[in-house]
């Protein structure tokens, strides 16, 4: 079986505070993931972790075969540009730059500058974004800054996508345009990890989570 990446017994601990109890999971070649769970539950904080942002006080991540427990900084920030996409639940988008430009930022920083410039063009069209590409976040709606972020996660075409309530404050039909962006992913082989509140995008994954008090179950299908 090809895993994409494991989370093995992993725990994590803010001072005295446990906030992950031995979580572990496995993400497949082709397989969505979705984690649900009540506020303040250590979703966020779990892929954080799984996306190599912040270690795990006990635990590890393999990364395609390999325990990320023993790469450097160089080698943790090479997979982060490379391998991951991710689409943070507050957005993180750069201020001083415009909604293609934000795009492009995965990019500059990975030196695919060129390359990648049509491709964010396409992303930010297929989102219904192409009036706007020149606009700057400040000037834009939640809805739409969401697009861009998720725009920016896809661009590089990463291994798995980690995307923390991708589809809240977005009006139904540019969620479910949202949620079919994403799931397209797994079609090529890839993965997707989500964190929602959304009963509709969980059912559309192919394994559910239920993360609570730091411990994660597997759940039936809804
Ligand atoms: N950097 C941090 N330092 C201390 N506590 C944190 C930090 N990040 C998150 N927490 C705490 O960890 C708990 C889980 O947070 P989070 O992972 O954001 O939960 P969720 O995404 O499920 O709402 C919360 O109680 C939060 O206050
Ligand atoms: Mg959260």
């Amino acid at each position: 079986m090809k895993y994409l990446l494991e989370v093995r017994q992993v725990s994590k601990c803010y001072g005295e505070e446990r906030i992950l109890t031995d979580v572990s999971l496995g993400l497949q070649s082709g397989q969505s993931l979705a984690i649900t769970g009540q506020s303040g539950g250590g979703k966020t904080t779990l892929l954080s972790i799984i996306g190599l942002l912040q270690q795990a006080t006990y635990g590890t991540v393999i990364i395609a075969g390999h325990d990320t427990g023993g790469l450097g900084p160089h080698d943790l920030t090479a997979l982060r540009a490379n391998y991951f996409g991710f689409v943070f639940q507050r957005t993180r988008l750069v201020h001083s730059l415009t909604a293609l430009e934000n795009v492009m930022v995965p990019a500059w920083l990975t030196r695919q500058g060129k390359s990648a410039a049509v491709r964010a063009q396409e992303l930010l069209s297929r989102f219904g974004m192409e009036q706007r590409l020149h606009y700057r976040p400040q000037e834009l709606s939640i809805g739409q800054l969401r697009r861009v972020a998720l725009a920016r996660a896809l661009l590089l075409r990463p291994q798995v996508i980690l995307a923390d309530e991708p589809t809240n404050d977005l009006d139904p039909a540019i969620a479910a345009e949202v949620a079919d962006s994403l799931l397209e992913i797994c079609k090529e082989g890839k993965g997707l990890i989500l964190v929602t509140h959304d009963p509709a995008l969980a059912a559309r994954a192919d394994v559910n989570f239920y993360l609570q008090q730091g411990c994660l179950t597997k759940q039936g299908r809804i």
